[in-house]
């Protein structure tokens, strides 16, 4: 089990080039399996996640090739319409390979991904969608069988807005026969990416980005290139580490628009920020003040910023709400907070943060990939050393971290 050793007290400084996004880069691999032809994709993040993902699509049959950040990926030759139990029980977004296998292929068996730490996280509204496009579906010893000669266009409300539950259903309507109306659609903007990436495929959606997506279905869909938009939760990952730390940084290769409500808690807290182009710069003089915090559907806050921002408020000056909407399980960094120092009150799905002038480096154990990304940020404010395990979590979702980080004068290293 690696471990990583930081040493707090270092306020970064420099600029940091920011990785394509996991959370688009995902669904639009899967959307490879829509296409006998090439899809042909840059600006891929290397990360443990996409590289169980191509693992994934190469036993289907898939033929992919990687070099660097370009990945090339050939439908052609799938034949083997099944996400097994070992390879999806890793990653809960394999169940995104459902929709696009019975919209290719009429046939799918794929293991039901089970819960994960931050949840149950079930996939009925993916399940219930498909039922409603004419896939037969029933589950048996932990998988789901699904089949449909073809799919036929329908209209599918969501009682909850589910992201990948959106992409997976975008992804089935694009080959339906008829027209498909997604409702509460998910407007996130790795959904609009991949909508993107499926137009270039030849696909006719519209209302992307919007909570009510039309998909006009086709006979068949060509190769593309496609680029893979920023990683926006990577960028406010390190907007605020610079903030806790008191630093200045520039993040390149990234986009301002999608990462609003982050930004306007940012500069809340105190710090001061400059967004040009595929830039953003942000300063931090003293300490930070704490701001509430609610995670909902975007474009409101995301979850996925929820833990950066709880060990922001922990070394803040005041006390902040953090709610959590989304995740019932998502304060599991808390725990692992308060050996830091941190001051922590857990009511069901709200957490009172009372600031303390500082942390205490001390071991700790990373359980989710953005909770070890806050137990990163507390070792680089804490005190003295913070050691954290398993971050293997981490490894699943952020591109060379400590190199990132080390560039900006932070004082890390792994231990083997
Ligand atoms: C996506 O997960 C992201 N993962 C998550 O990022 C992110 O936290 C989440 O969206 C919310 O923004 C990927 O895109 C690969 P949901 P997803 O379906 O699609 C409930 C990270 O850190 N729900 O939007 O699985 C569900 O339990 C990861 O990168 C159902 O009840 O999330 C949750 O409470 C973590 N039934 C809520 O909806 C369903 O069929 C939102 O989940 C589907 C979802």
């Amino acid at each position: 089990m690696q471990k990583l050793a930081i040493q707090g007290g270092v306020p970064l400084r420099g600029e940091v080039r920011i990785s394509g996004a996991k959370n688009a880069a995902l669904p639009i691999m899967c959307a490879s399996l829509l296409t006998a032809d090439a899809l042909q994709l840059s600006n891929v993040p290397e990360l443990h996640d996409v590289a169980t993902m191509r693992k994934l699509l190469e036993q289907m049959g898939v033929k992919a090739c990687v070099r660097g950040s370009e990945m090339s990926l050939y439908g052609g030759q799938a034949n083997k319409p099944e996400a097994p139990y070992d390879m999806v029980k890793t990653m809960r977004a394999a169940i995104l390979v459902l929709g696009p296998l019975v919209a290719r292929f009429g046939e799918a068996r794929v293991s039901l991904p089970g819960g994960c730490a931050i949840g149950s996280r079930p996939v009925d509204l993916h399940i219930k969608g498909l039922q409603a496009m004419g896939a037969e579906i029933h589950i048996e010893h932990g998988y789901i069988h699904a089949q449909a000669k073809r799919l036929k266009g329908a209209r599918i409300f969501f009682d909850i807005v589910s992201v990948t539950g959106t992409e997976n259903l975008m992804m089935a309507a694009a080959l339906a026969d008829g027209v498909t109306l997604l409702e509460n659609a998910a407007r996130e903007p790795e959904v609009v990416d991949l909508a993107r990436c499926l137009r270039e495929m030849g696909a006719k959606i519209s209302g992307d980005g919007t909570d009510t997506i039309t998909i006009t279905g086709v006979e068949e869909l060509n190769g593309a290139v496609h680029s893979i938009m920023p990683d926006r939760i990577e960028s406010g990952t390190f907007l605020v580490a610079a903030a806790a730390t008191g630093g200045s940084i520039t993040l390149t290769d990234t986009r301002a628009d999608i990462l609003e409500t982050v930004l306007e808690k940012l500069t809340e807290a105190g710090a001061q920020i400059r967004a040009e182009g595929d830039r953003i710069h942000l300063e931090m003089h003293g300490r930070p003040k704490s701001v509430n915090v609610r995670t909902a559907p975007y474009p409101a806050f995301p979850t996925d910023m929820q833990a950066q921002f709880m060990v922001l408020n922990a070394m803040a000056e005041g006390s902040a709400m953090v709610v959590e909407t989304i995740f019932e399980n998502r304060f599991m960094h808390v725990q692992e907070l308060r050996r830091l120092g941190a001051l922590i009150d857990v009511e069901g799905n709200t957490c009172m943060v009372r600031g303390v002038d500082h942390l205490e480096g001390a071991a700790v154990m990373a359980t989710d990939l953005r909770a070890s990304a806050c137990l990163v940020i507390a070792g680089l404010v804490a005190q003295g050393e913070t050691v954290i395990d398993r971050i293997y979590h981490l490894d699943r979702g952020y591109e060379h971290i400590e190199a990132k980080l080390s560039q900006l004068g932070a004082n890390i290293r792994r231990l083997k």
